[in-house]
């Protein structure tokens, strides 16, 4: 930060409230939102933090059509369940409000009337896809058709997810309305449209020479944009629902959501500070940080500045963003319509009380600068050996040994030796790194410092040996624990801004009450003579159990998706029934199945086929059934296939099984007992 500023304005990507919010939003977003806005709290410095919810936009509207309830109904619903589940993990919005509120309309309105009435919108007639049996123009999401780059088949009218391409509705090939599946037809229509080609050399200057400091990852994607050179974006649309377009004539029509969901963090402002919400926003003493994620980096960097700036009026542009990458989830990308997701709200109930444990997780595994997996054996590992066997063991074990000797009263400590001035003078390092790392929202690494205290303290333990000392020197043993006490108080104050549910029961077991970024590293925090709390275990193990649910929660929520997205293989060319005639069918009845040695494929079995002694029939399904399993079962086979060699076992004849959409081989049988060597007919 070149410049001290007065104060900080936090603002948070606006959720969408077409479903729950889950791991990926909170990595990207909320967990380093609320990590910046605690430190900063904690150091003194004036902040507030912005939330609430993106009410609007074409997939709220096709929900709604879905369940058959109003847009008002759905918003309501994911609203609240996801404001309550930010509060569950302790994400301190100062205020976490809505863009249907009637103050966010209001707002958003009268954005739009002022720069429509300083003539800064182009008006366009254009032909836009129109649905003749819905009776209403297509935007965005409401067509699907072919994507021309990629020729994804399922693309939306506004981006390919496929590629990631950003599409008008007219670019697809072979549209169709989500509505109705109609063809559309293409009609006339009047949209304003705001002219970013006009504002390009002041973005061009504002962040490319004033902002190279930004995140590579932010800086690179505007200088993409900027060089592929700005064009007018439509800022309406024709739809019902949303905020009015402000204008006469403009009946039918609303702000395109990108236009109003950034406004709400100005409405959001005006909503909790109604006296003082222009000092946030208009002095220049004021530091704006937007937290969001990749795909919102062109609307926070090019579109919403060129909104500001068009109003004028002194609206600051942000200072920084710093946009995060992606988490996936065990390896897949995390998906809302795929349920493919850990969702806050059910983690929140299946974890009680580990609010941190996620949180903890989130952040030393952020996507900071590259996409990055989630996976529930790196959340119990991280969980079973850093926060408890680190954090939680070296509190537990200072605590304990304070009311062992000394009745839970912190003792004076003595005159120090080297290796008590040495642990004070790492506590002060520590305390630098991790304030520079969180100036520059390197959360991944700012809580790897803060989790050093705790190394540090289970590494001073281990060479002090109090339990051994006391035995010869018990006044020595008086220093080492109020050295580590100390230690304790300063875990609770650098965690705070990550593990705040952990920091707070820590700070009143040392029998503290305020704390403060000042305090951190002091080594005369926990004053001799206090009284200690009764020692709390600050983290517990999470058993494989716990975690074998959520992946087999996930386990089959693949399948289904499997399932959904199955596509039978295309009809073979047709037969005559002569053709079929021609193949012998029989069933037949196991009499053994084996492994084939040496293969991880084949299963060689004997058939009973009515037909004499029986046959050997060689078969690639060892990776879908145990052979035992099989003993005894029914199967259809074709009997008269030539004989062939496989793996030195002559095969005389093939089992027949289905192939499913998740890829598992399940063998034919009749659908009663039958007799073996019967003709499938
Ligand atoms: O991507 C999203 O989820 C959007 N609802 C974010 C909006 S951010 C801001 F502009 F409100
Ligand atoms: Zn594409």
């Amino acid at each position: 930060m070149s410049k001290e500023y007065k104060r900080t304005l936090i603002t948070t990507a606006l959720p969408y409230t077409n479903g729950p919010v889950h791991i990926g939003h909170l990595a990207g977003v909320y967990v380093p939102a609320d990590i910046y806005a605690r430190y900063l709290r904690l150091a003194g410095r004036p902040v507030t933090m912005i939330g609430g919810s993106d009410e609007h936009g074409v997939p709220i509207t096709l929900k709604a059509r879905k369940e058959g309830v109003t847009p008002q109904d759905i918003v309501d619903r994911y609203h609240k369940l996801i404001k309550e589940s930010f509060e569950g993990l302790g994400i301190s919005f100062d205020i976490y409000s809505r863009t249907t509120s009637d103050i966010h309309h209001d707002t958003a309105s009268e954005f739009f009337r002022h720069l429509y009435d300083k003539g800064e919108f182009i008006e366009r007639e254009s032909m836009q896809l129109y649905d003749p049996e819905a009776g209403q123009f297509l935007a965005d999401r409401y067509v699907t058709g072919e994507c021309p780059h990629c020729h994804n088949k399922n693309a939306y009218g506004d981006q390919c997810e496929a590629c990631g391409t950003s599409l008008n509705a007219t670019d697809l090939i072979d549209p169709h309305s989500t509505i109705t599946g109609a063809v559309p037809e293409l009609r006339a229509t009047k949209h304003w449209y705001l002219p970013l080609d006009k504002w390009e050399p002041a973005l061009r200057e504002w962040i490319l020479e004033g902002h190279k400091e930004w995140k590579s990852n932010v800086y690179g994607q505007c200088k993409s944009w900027l060089d592929m050179g700005l064009q007018p974006r439509a800022v309406s649309r024709d739809l019902s629902w949303g905020v009015p377009v402000p204008v006469e004539g403009a009946e039918g029509k609303v702000l395109y959501v990108w236009f109003d969901a950034p406004i709400g963090y100005i409405s959001n402002t005006k909503e909790l500070l109604p006296d003082s919400w222009e000092t946030w926003w208009k002095d220049p003493e004021t530091r704006v940080i937007n937290f969001i994620g990749k795909d919102n980096i062109v609307f926070h960097c090019i579109v919403f500045p060129a909104m500001l700036m068009a109003y004028g009026d002194n609206f600051q542009l942000p200072d920084n963003v710093p946009a995060n990458e992606f988490l996936n989830l065990e390896g897949d990308k995390i998906s809302t319509s795929r349920n493919w997701a850990v969702w806050l709200h059910e983690y929140l109930a299946d974890f009680p009380g580990k609010q941190d444990v996620l949180r903890y997780v989130l952040t030393a595994n952020a996507p900071e600068t590259k996409d990055n997996d989630f996976t529930w054996a790196d959340f119990q590992a991280r969980n079973n050996n850093e926060l408890v066997a680190i954090l939680g063991n070296f509190v537990n074990r200072v605590i304990v040994l304070t009311h062992k000797y000394y009745d839970g009263v912190v003792p004076a400590a003595g005159e120090l030796q080297d290796v008590d001035r040495e642990a004070f003078a790492e506590m002060a390092r520590l305390k630098e790194e991790l304030t520079e790392n969180l100036e520059n929202f390197r959360f991944r690494e700012a809580v790897k410092d803060a989790m050093g205290f705790a190394r540090l303290g289970n590494k001073y333990l281990q060479d002090c040996e109090p339990w051994k000392v006391i035995k010869t020197d018990p006044e020595r043993v008086k220093t080492i624990i109020n050295v580590s006490l100390q230690i304790c108080a300063s875990i609770a104050i650098a965690m705070e801004p990550f593990l705040p549910f952990m920091s707070e029961k820590l700070v009143k077991m040392l029998g503290g009450d305020k704390i403060s970024w000042d305090m951190l590293a002091c080594t005369d925090l926990v004053p001799a003579g206090a009284h200690l709390g009764q020692p709390e275990l600050l983290f517990e193990k999470i058993d494989d159990e716990a975690i074998k649910a959520q992946t087999d929660r996930l386990a089959a929520i693949k399948k289904q998706n499997e399932i959904a997205a199955f596509k039978p293989e295309p009809q073979q060319p047709e037969v005559k029934i002569d053709d079929f005639a021609k193949l012998d069918l029989r069933v037949g009845t196991v009499l053994e199945c084996e492994r084939v040695k040496k293969s991880d494929k084949l299963l060689k079995f004997k058939i009973a086929d009515g037909m004499g002694e029986g046959r050997t029939i060689v078969s690639g399904i060892a990776q879908h059934y145990a052979p035992e399993d099989l003993v005894g079962k029914q199967v259809v086979f074709i009997a008269n296939l030539a004989p062939a060699k496989i793996r030195g076992v002559e095969s005389q004849g093939m089992i027949l099984s289905a192939l499913n959409a998740d890829g598992s081989l399940r063998v034919i049988s009749p659908s009663a007992p039958s007799t073996d060597g019967a003709q499938v007919k």
